[in-house]
């Protein structure tokens, strides 16, 4: 069996709709150590102009798509996800103050769109997800104008590490195999990687750790994802319940001891002009 962060089936429950995605969102916003925006950070590397072109590959809900149009940025973005591409079309014509980005969909391994046709390629947080990652660079590469620039987002390979401890050891308390976090397929570890396609690649490092005050909100994020790496993994869920029993009892006694439950989670970007 794959990795749940790159096997089509799980990728298939998982953003089948944006309601995990939100719950995650939702709680960088609420529980972040640091006030800023990461999406705001990593958009800061892009050193956007109004008329630029900005492909947004595996958008989401297209989130951060209103507010760059507002700038004057013509966003288009991609999801592999019917789902996502229906929410980032619904939340583009909510949220768009003139006429709302388009979002097609497709897959980063073989864009449908062609050479050398946008000035900003984003791939944000979803590399980690994509079979051939080689294969989605060199897609990126090829439709970016000369003087182009990509920025691609990911976490860094211990990101909610402590989170992920006790979820390895509930999982195998429990007569569970857990799976490798996503990190260890594409993280900020990967900047090798990313030069065999874009030589002059750089990286950029954001410290940032989540607080959570009490259990709840972990215990949401936690569900929202992380709940489900386990090689024994059934599609109806079966192992969830014993899962969050345990790693919530856990969280709890730390909340107890330490007055909260901080999780280090740092992510960045790589950038690179083409
Ligand atoms: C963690 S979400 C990130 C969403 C958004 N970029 C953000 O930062 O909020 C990953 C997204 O990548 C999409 N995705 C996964 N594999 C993909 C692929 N091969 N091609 C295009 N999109 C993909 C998923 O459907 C999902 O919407």
């Amino acid at each position: 069996m794959h990795p749940p962060s790159v096997d089509p089936e799980y990728l298939r429950f998982q953003y089948g709709d944006n309601e995990r995605l939100r719950v995650r969102i939702e709680t960088h916003r609420r529980y972040s150590e640091r006030p800023d925006d990461f999406v705001d950070w990593a958009l800061g590397h892009a050193a956007l102009r109004p008329g630029q072109r900005l492909l947004d590959v595996g958008c989401g809900d297209g989130g951060c798509h209103a507010p760059l149009c507002r700038r004057g940025v013509r966003v288009v973005g991609l999801d592999r996800s019917a789902g996502m591409v229906r929410a980032a079309r619904q939340r583009a014509i909510a949220e768009a103050a003139g006429p709302p980005a388009p979002v097609l969909q497709g897959d980063a391994q073989a864009l449908p769109i062609g050479n050398a046709c946008v000035d900003r390629a984003l791939a944000a947080h979803m590399l980690y997800h994509v079979p051939d990652v080689r294969a989605a660079l060199r897609e990126l590469r090829r439709v970016l104008r000369p003087g182009g620039r990509v920025i691609l987002t990911t976490n860094a390979a211990d990101h909610s590490q402590r989170l992920y401890a006790l979820h390895a050891a509930a999982a195998r308390a429990l007569g569970y195999t857990p799976t490798e976090p996503p990190g260890a397929h594409f993280s900020l570890d990967h900047l090798e990687l990313v030069r065999e396609v874009f030589p002059g690649a750089d990286r950029h490092v954001r410290r940032d750790a989540f607080v959570f005050p009490d259990a709840a909100p972990a215990l949401r994020y936690y569900a929202s994802g992380r709940v489900d790496g386990i090689r024994e993994r059934v599609p109806d869920g079966a192992h969830r319940p014993a899962l969050l029993a345990a790693v919530e009892a856990r969280i709890k006694e730390i909340v107890a001891r330490e007055g909260a439950f901080r999780v280090p989670k740092d992510a960045g970007c790589f950038v690179a002009d083409v």
